[in-house]
């Protein structure tokens, strides 16, 4: 009999705020030097991506094999729920053949947690719709407290289609609870004015906001999201929101740049900003690999008992 279920990561606020700096201390800990022993060891952990993933996948592979797991990766395209097998059938058969952790992606919100509650084990949300994408927003955190060394007062910028970002999403989340102050900029059709229920500082200039800032976090228009009659007139939208060679003269030099990739050179920026020094694109990608170990080991194993 099921008593307590297994811990799922769906998005940053199951996490509470201790926990979280848990996970990236034990990030950290795991970058300055791998785990000596397997701590996955044995666990069967299934990476089911029903979307295109080129670093979130990479990195969770990787992940999970730094810390022993049985790793399966499975094109959905070519399973059962395609031929209407119900999202419980396919929890309750994959938990029968082992699998007792489930890494996914899916272009519906929502898609992880109906998993989640189907599923006998543990299911790490990897981007759901637009809705979230817990491990994308830790790997962000992780690398602006690497660069900082604090989350208190800081001061972030999110830039651009944050209507459709689940990356938007979930750092919001994260940043709120860690005491960052977060500034969204972007026009009315990719950021409307009731975006957060009056909750959040939204700027439509760009440039009167990245003065003032310690990072600003460029974002992807998600065209794949969106209609296409209602995508911005991309000269309008790069003359307003591109970060460019001009604009990057306006932030500071203690700031920080921050892209969850893919980015579109020549879209949300421009090739100057990639070769700028506080571009922090490879540091984000990075970090992601231990991040996402981090989490795999809180999930299976609990908490690390914190020695005193
Ligand atoms: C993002 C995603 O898939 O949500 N990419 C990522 O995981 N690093 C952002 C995007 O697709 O623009």
């Amino acid at each position: 009999m099921r008593t307590v279920p297994p811990r799922s990561l769906l998005d940053v606020d199951d996490l509470r705020p201790g926990e979280l700096v848990g996970v990236l201390d034990r990030a950290v800990a795991f970058r300055d030097a791998l785990p000596a022993r397997d701590l996955l060891a044995g666990i069967p952990v299934l990476n089911l991506f029903f979307e295109a993933s080129t670093r979130t996948a990479t990195s969770f592979t990787l992940a999970e094999q730094r810390v022993g797991a049985d790793v399966i990766t499975f094109a959905p395209g070519a399973s059962s729920l395609g031929k209407g097998e119900t999202i419980a059938d396919t929890a309750l058969t994959l938990h029968g053949i082992g699998v007792r952790v489930i890494v996914v992606r899916h272009y519906e919100s929502g898609f992880a947690r109906r998993l989640a509650d189907a599923f006998e084990g543990h299911v790490v949300n990897a981007g759901d719709g637009t809705h979230a994408h817990p491990t994308q927003a830790l790997l962000d955190l992780m690398t602006l407290r690497q660069e900082f060394g604090r989350f208190d007062g800081l001061h972030v910028a999110i830039v651009g289609d944050i209507l459709h970002s689940r990356v938007a999403r979930s750092n919001i989340v994260g940043m709120r609870a860690l005491g960052i102050e977060v500034t969204l900029v972007g026009p009315p059709t990719l950021l409307p004015p009731d975006f957060g229920a009056g909750e959040l500082r939204i700027e439509r200039d760009l440039d009167a906001v990245l003065p003032h800032v310690d990072a600003v976090m460029m974002l992807r228009i998600q065209g794949e999201r969106i209609a296409s009659g209602l995508l911005p007139a991309l000269d309008d939208y790069t003359q307003r929101y591109q970060l460019n060679r001009s604009r990057l003269r306006a932030l500071r030099d203690a700031a920080v740049i921050l892209h969850p990739g893919p980015y579109n050179r020549g879209v949300e920026l421009t090739d100057d900003v990639l070769d700028d020094p506080r571009s922090r694109y490879v540091a984000q990608v990075h970090n992601g690999v231990f991040v996402r170990m981090a989490v795999l080991d809180l999930l299976v194993n609990g908490a690390p008992v914190v020695a005193v």
